[in-house]
């Protein structure tokens, strides 16, 4: 039965050869820990890109219950973590996974820099990871206001301060996170926003990038 509806659909669509290609790629022995324990170091990317999984499907949860105004965010957090069936298993998922995240991220780029895997031809995908290391820590800013507690409140508050430092143009970068002269309704919409919907569509362009970039000059060659 499963064979024959996967035979109609390849018979119209001609799945077959796309998912063959990446099922018959070749892993070289030098990234393989079956065959050099030390290789583990490869798998880092990979297993970012699977705690980047986990944070997209525990965050599509999340928001069938957040609400993302002043006056009810913070109880939409509570009431996720209190009431919600496995609230707080989905909530804790997403709360550590953002710190695994950049950890992972972090220990990727090790292992990039200390292979030299970012060198010709690969200068462009550093560029691109570079990129994808700012989307990932523009995440765990924008989602640590979220919650709308004392914490999330100053935290945002001193980070805009921060911003404001940067020469020249950072009164207007604080404008534009904060929506106004403190951190209020305007902020909290403006970065659920920028959490649920722009940083997604960039790191998905971003990944989409890296990965094709990682299949067109293959993964680097033993140090
Ligand atoms: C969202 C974060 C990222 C994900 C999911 C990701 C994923 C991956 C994966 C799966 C690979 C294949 C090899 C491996 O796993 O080591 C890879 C390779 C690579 N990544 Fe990333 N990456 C991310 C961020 C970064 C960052 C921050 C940098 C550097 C600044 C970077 C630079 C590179 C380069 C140069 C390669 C090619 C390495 C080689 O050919 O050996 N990536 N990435």
């Amino acid at each position: 039965m499963i064979k024959r509806t996967y035979d109609w659909i390849d018979e119209r669509l001609n799945i077959t050869p796309l998912w063959r290609d990446i099922a018959d790629h070749e892993v070289p022995a030098h990234v393989n820990p079956a065959t050099k324990m030390s290789a583990f170091v490869y798998c880092f990317g990979g297993l970012t890109f699977l705690i980047i999984v986990t944070q997209i499907l525990s965050g599509m949860f999340l928001s069938m219950y957040y609400v993302p105004d002043i006056n009810n965010a913070y109880y939409s957090v509570q009431y996720i973590t209190n009431q919600v069936l496995l609230g707080n298993v989905v909530r804790g998922m997403h709360f550590w996974g953002a710190s695994l995240t950049i950890i992972m991220v972090f220990l990727h780029m090790l292992r990039v820099f200390f292979t030299g895997a970012y060198k010709a031809p690969r200068e462009l995908n550093w560029v691109v990871g570079v990129l994808l290391f700012f989307i990932v820590l523009a995440f765990g800013f924008t989602g640590y206001l979220l919650p709308w507690d004392q914490k999330a409140y100053w935290a945002t508050s001193v980070g805009a301060q921060i911003a404001e430092q940067v020469p020249v143009l950072g009164p207007y970068i604080r404008l534009l996170l904060v929506g106004g002269s403190t951190v209020g309704a305007l902020t909290l919409t403006r970065f659920f926003a920028i959490h649920v919907f722009f940083l997604p569509a960039a790191l998905l362009v971003l990944l989409g990038a890296h990965f094709l970039m990682i299949r067109k000059a293959g993964i680097a060659g033993p140090m």
